[in-house]
């Protein structure tokens, strides 16, 4: 017996569907064994144990008599002259399926549905040890199966509802944890500001300087982190909202790699953006999200790029009117297993202990989960050691083509 299967399979047992049947002897007649099936005919199997009368014999089973196969051969013409006087023996299966009590019955099950169609068809002997304890029959077997999936189905529904509770609970914290967060940060910031400024007089020792630049700076770094992470917990929750503003992509991009070109001298790598000649279209989306992918992008092919590498932004418009947005840098790539992994939140080609560059892993699951949002795509291709290109698509319904959308962004912009 297939003892891991055993284990495995919590439930009822062989001794939970086992029938008690008083075995029958080896020397009665076929005759005598077809009236007691008439007079039973509940009972679908009936064990043969060795002629006797001491409770040693009655125990040791010899066969088993399985009802359908023994009417149907005792039955059939001239079947009751050539049986009736003889024993039950030539009748029986001599050599019945024996389980033990304590397998289970999705093991049972297993084991019928292996043995084949016959054995199925038959019964089997439950036995403790060396002791016969009842019969057993493939019906009262699949209905105990049947009865442990709807229980474990009832438990993996409790199960999913646990972790979906668990889930809006984390979702929650993190929106309030986050909101709680930012009202200390952005007065840390908005003095830390005043006082780089210098707004009511000059510092002194001048060396404050730096140390309130780097309060400022951090404290810029710790809001766009807690900004993400708010962003992603809305998103997790069903609460992001779009916005249908109309802007100028080409104004939005230009602004987006102007606000990146210090970080790109900084590590010593070009950054360039290519712009067809026919100019870019109007898009109606939100603007401050559409820009905050592209920064996204742009800031992880920075990040990722050695001194000496090149980023470029290219933009192309399809044949269908959808808008290509492909960043491409010459960075140190992913390796193909990573690259979808890298969409799920937090997750980071180097592990924490190996990380050299900062971050917390949500810029590219924000940034897909924005751009579907809208109705986009966005996918990257990469090779190791030679660079990464991701692509961002905005669907044709997100252009507009019409003067009036173009009059509002000029409204937009005189105001
Ligand atoms: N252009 C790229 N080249 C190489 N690896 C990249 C590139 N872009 C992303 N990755 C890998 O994907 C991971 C996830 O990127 P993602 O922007 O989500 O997180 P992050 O940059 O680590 O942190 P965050 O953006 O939250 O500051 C990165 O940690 C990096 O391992
Ligand atoms: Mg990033």
């Amino acid at each position: 017996m297939d003892t891991e299967i055993v284990e495995a399979c919590p439930g009822r047992t062989a001794a939970d569907i086992a029938h008690p049947v008083t075995p029958i002897s080896s020397s009665t007649s076929c005759a005598a064994v077809f009236r007691r099936l008439i007079a039973a005919p509940n009972v679908h199997d009936w064990p043969v144990c060795v002629s006797g009368s001491g409770q040693a014999e009655a125990e040791k089973i010899v066969g088993l008599v399985n009802r359908q196969e023994f009417i149907l051969a005792y039955t059939v013409m001239y079947g009751k002259e050539l049986y009736g006087k003889k024993p039950i023996t030539v009748l029986m299966d001599k050599s019945p399926v024996k389980v033990p009590v304590s397998l289970s019955c999705e093991a049972l099950n297993h084991l019928l549905v292996a043995a084949g169609r016959d054995s199925m068809r038959k019964g089997f002997i439950v036995m403790d040890g060396d002791s016969y304890v009842g019969t057993g029959n493939f019906a009262d077997v699949l209905s105990a199966v049947a009865e442990l999936m709807a229980t474990r189905a009832v438990e993996r529904d409790m199960a999913l509802e646990r972790v979906e509770q668990a889930n809006v609970a984390k979702t929650n914290f993190l929106a309030s944890m986050s909101h709680e967060l930012r009202t200390p940060l952005n007065a840390i910031l908005g003095f830390a500001d005043l006082v780089r400024k210098e707004t009511y007089g000059e510092m002194s020792p001048p060396n404050y300087r730096d140390y309130v630049e780097d309060i400022y700076q951090s404290g810029q770094h710790l809001l766009s982190m807690i900004n993400e992470i708010l962003d992603m917990a809305k998103i997790e929750a069903g609460h992001f909202e779009i916005s249908e503003d109309v802007f100028d992509m080409e104004i939005t991009l230009s602004r987006v790699t102007r606000m990146m070109r210090e970080a790109a001298a900084k590590a010593q790598i070009s950054l360039s953006s290519q712009i067809p000649e026919h100019g870019l279209p109007l898009v109606r989306a939100g603007e401050r999200h559409f820009q905050q992918i592209i920064l996204n992008i742009l800031s992880n092919a920075i990040k990722f790029t050695e001194a000496g590498g090149a980023v470029t932004l290219d933009t192309r418009l399809n044949e269908n009117g959808d808008v290509l947005l492909v960043i491409t840098d010459t960075g140190i790539g992913i390796d193909p297993s990573m690259i979808e992994k890298v969409f799920d939140p937090f997750e980071q080609v180097e592990s924490s202990l190996t990380r050299t560059r900062a971050g917390t892993g949500l810029g590219l699951p924000l940034a897909r989960a924005m751009t579907e949002a809208y109705g986009g795509t966005l996918y990257l291709t990469s090779e190791v050691g030679c660079g990464t290109r991701v692509v961002v698509l905005l669907p044709a319904h997100r252009v507009c083509h019409d003067w009036s959308a173009t009059e509002a962004v000029n409204a937009i912009f005189v105001a």
